[in-house]
């Protein structure tokens, strides 16, 4: 069975957001992707990324106690017409034998199905899939705090970037699906211009 992997190293939600719109913006229906990392890893904020890209109704949130939610395809946004995202959080599913019982085979050839912990849980849903590790960088010191010139005095609590700390997040494509090798994720400039 083929299979690739592609690591990349990011500094902050935003930025991990920001690779997985641009992976959002290449999934398609049917696609199943496993997320795995330790609690407060990423997931879920890779997941708002991907609802980014697909153009998906925002408001993903933790499924913790719902298990599955499903953002519909927005006509406005970027991929009208595009599939829904449906996203998981398998943390509290002991089992494959579990999973079936939440009906994601109903809906996993026509949308894009995204499970949080779904490890040993879901493969079976699909013959290819897109396994997602995140991982707090090791080594890496939490970044200082950084003067912010003309912040007034009591900021902090706006610096949307307080959390911000490196991820190292590693792609591994296996089945047929993703036999043509990554998708690809530089971003808008960076990448070998398009068409030439
Ligand atoms: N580079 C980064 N990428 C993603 N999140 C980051 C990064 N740096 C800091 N964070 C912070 O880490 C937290 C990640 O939380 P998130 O809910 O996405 O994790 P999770 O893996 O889904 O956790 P859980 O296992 O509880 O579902 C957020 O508060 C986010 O702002
Ligand atoms: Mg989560």
């Amino acid at each position: 069975m083929s299979e690739w992997t592609l690591s990349l190293t990011v500094d902050g939600p935003e930025r991990t957001q920001a690779l997985a719109e641009r992976l959002g913006a290449r999934l398609r229906a049917g696609d199943l992707l496993v997320l795995t990392g330790e609690l407060g890893a990423g997931k879920t904020t890779f997941t708002q990324g991907l609802g980014r890209g697909l153009g998906v109704r925002p408001g993903i949130i933790s499924p913790t106690f719902v298990l599955v939610r499903r953002h519909p395809n927005v006509p406005d946004g970027p991929r009208p017409g595009g599939p829904d995202l449906v996203h998981v959080d398998a943390y509290r599913l002991g089992s494959a034998a579990e999973v079936d019982d939440i009906d994601l085979e109903d809906t996993v050839d026509t949308a894009v199905t995204v499970v949080e912990w779904g490890t040993g849980k879901v493969e079976h849903l699909a013959d290819s899939r897109l396994e997602i590790v995140l991982e707090r960088a090791v080594g890496a010191a939490a970044p200082a705090p950084v003067a912010m010139p003309g912040a007034a005095d009591g900021a902090e609590d706006d610096a949307e970037d307080d959390d911000a700390e490196p991820r190292r997040i590693t792609l591994t494509g296996i089945g047929p699906r993703w036999a043509g090798g990554p998708p690809p994720l530089d971003p808008p400039g960076e990448g070998p211009a398009p068409g030439h």
